[in-house]
Order: C-alpha cells, then sequence, then structure tokens
C-alpha cells in the first residue's frame, strides 16, 4: 500500500480511544524494523524525519524513495504515513516536494500571529495535495536536533486558535520533554491537556517526548484526547545497549560477527521490541 495521509488513522484512534506511534526513523535499520513491526501487529504506524535525520539520510528524496521501496518490497500493507517531525516552513515544504505524506510545521518559537499566518499558509497547500499537517503551541522541552526548549504549558486558547486553522493534528506542551525526564520532572499536566480538550474538541492531539512516560501517564493521556505520541530517543537507547553488548560480548571477533548484517541484528531486534511495547501500551495493535 502507498503512503497515506495521517488524517484517517489519527481520526479513528481519536474515535477508538487509542493512540497511534510516531517512531522516528535515522537509517534503514531503523525503518524496516518499525514498518516490519507495524505489519506483524496490524498497526498503523507513522515515520518521523526530523530535519537533522533527513539530512543524515542523504536528503528527503533519498528518505521518500527508501519508504517507497520498502512498502513494496516488504509489501506492508497497514497504514504508513511519512512525516516531518518539528519542520521549519523550509523544510515543510522540501518535504511537500519530496514527497512526504505529512508535514509538522513548528511554528511555537514564533510570536503567536506568526505561527498562525505561516501555519494557514501551509494548511492550505496540504488540504491541495491531499498531506496532512500538524501544528505545535507551547515548546516541547528538552533538546532535539540542537534546538533545546524549557518545556512549557500551552495556552489552551492558543491551542483553539491553531486548530481553527484546519490543522489535522495539534501537538499542545503539556509538561514533556524530548529526551530522558529528569529524576524531578513533575509529570505530564492533565490540567492544561483537558482544558485543551475541551476547546479543540474532535482534534486530535500530539504528545511529543514518549519517550520514559509512565504507562499510566500514558493512559491518562490517551484518555484525554492524545492520538498520537513520538517515540525517538527510546529506540536510540536500545538500539545503543543491544549493540554494546554484542560487541561486549566480543561476538564482532568471531567469525564474521564484524559483517554489519551480524553486527547491527541485535539493535535491529531492539527496536522491533521497542516498537512493539509501545504499539501495546498505546492500544494500535489490530486497528489497521
Ligand atoms: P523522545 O525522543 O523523547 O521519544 O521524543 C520524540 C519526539 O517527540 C519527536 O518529535
Amino acid at each position: 500500500m502507498p503512503l497515506v495521509n495521517a488524517k484517517e488513522m489519527l481520526t479513528k484512534a481519536k474515535a477508538g480511544h487509542y493512540a497511534v506511534g510516531q517512531f522516528n526513523i535515522n537509517n534503514l535499520e531503523w525503518t524496516k524494523a518499525i514498518l516490519l513491526t507495524a505489519q506483524e501487529l496490524n498497526s498503523p504506524v507513522i515515520l518521523g524525519v526530523s530535519e537533522g535525520a533527513g539530512k543524515y539520510m542523504c536528503g528527503y528524496k533519498t528518505v521518500v524513495g527508501m519508504v517507497n521501496g520498502m512498502l513494496e518490497e516488504l509489501k506492508i500493507t497497514v497504514p504508513v504515513a511519512l512525516h516531518l517531525d518539528h519542520g521549519s516552513y523550509e523544510g515543510a515544504k522540501a518535504c511537500i516536494a519530496a514527497g512526504f505524506s505529512s508535514i509538522m510545521f513548528d511554528g511555537s518559537h514564533y510570536p503567536i500571529e506568526e505561527n498562525v499566518e505561516k501555519t494557514k499558509e501551509l494548511v492550505a497547500t496540504c488540504e491541495e495535495l491531499g498531506l496532512s499537517i500538524e501544528a505545535e503551541v507551547g515548546s516541547i522541552g528538552g533538546e532535539e536536533d540542537g534546538v533545546i526548549g524549557a518545556g512549557e504549558c500551552a495556552d489552551p486558547a492558543e491551542c483553539k486558535m491553531i486548530a481553527d486553522l484546519g490543522v489535522t493534528m495539534l501537538a499542545a506542551g503539556i509538561g514533556n520533554i524530548h529526551g530522558k525526564y529528569p529524576e524531578n520532572w513533575a509529570g505530564l499536566s492533565f490540567e492544561t491537556l483537558d482544558a485543551i480538550q475541551q476547546l479543540t474538541g474532535e482534534m486530535p492531539l500530539v504528545l511529543h517526548g514518549g519517550t520514559g512516560i509512565p504507562a499510566d501517564m500514558i493512559k491518562k493521556a490517551i484518555s484525554l484526547g492524545v492520538s498520537k505520541i513520538n517515540v525517538n530517543t527510546e529506540c536510540q537507547l536500545a538500539f545503543a545497549a543491544a549493540t554494546r553488548e554484542y560487541i561486549e560480548a566480543g561476538k564482532d571477533l568471531q567469525g564474521k560477527g564484524f559483517d554489519p548484517r551480524k553486527l547491527l541484528a541485535p539493535g535491529f531486534q531492539a527496536i522491533k521490541d521497542t516498537v512493539k511495547e509501545k504499539m501495546e501500551l498505546f492500544g494500535s495493535v489490530d486497528k489497521a
């Protein structure tokens, strides 16, 4: 099945009280692991690509070519969206031109008027081309691609303003951060989430920083309207730990253990296991 935009899968998720996972990709192994797991679990999935990862993978056209090739060669039949994560205005335009099926325009660092203006323009383009679009209000804390945010709670009224522009999904800061959560993290602000959901109604809400959020908080967030959850760091940690174990056990020095297809296999499996665990927690299994 060719790429789809994320609208239908997220509308169904919101109505069915579960969430679709966005898993960020970094290379072929990542992409293959996520796609195969989604297919095995009969789950819809969103592949996230940050601008930095896009550059690393030799540009957006390379990413589109790789993903489209895999969908065909691996005979993937579950719905898959290819989504720009935290896109700039220019990045969003480049991904639209390259063949992404979904984009995020992160205008959260602009004054709200400018965020509205730029989001509006991109909404019109996406509507015309049949793409889905995610907007963000209130910066998500932590570090991603060198951008460091302090993590804040979005203003529900501003969320309503952006939601009304016709975006497909809305990311709102509710105390969540990218990367590992610090020991003294105060947790998600369900009060803010509830207020946003009351004002934005049917709009699927997006929870960034899915790594390390305890299962009960994930479930509560879904019950309050979160329909898409982004996970990146957790796959990276799982991949790194499995690769470290392989090397530390000296397996790369045994026989043909240095062959990249063998060396990267434990990390590949670790990504599959992480994605499976998340899809089960988010409730998207058998929802394709
Ligand atoms: P984590 O890296 O914390 O899982 O966050 C991912 C994310 O929100 C991507 O936009």
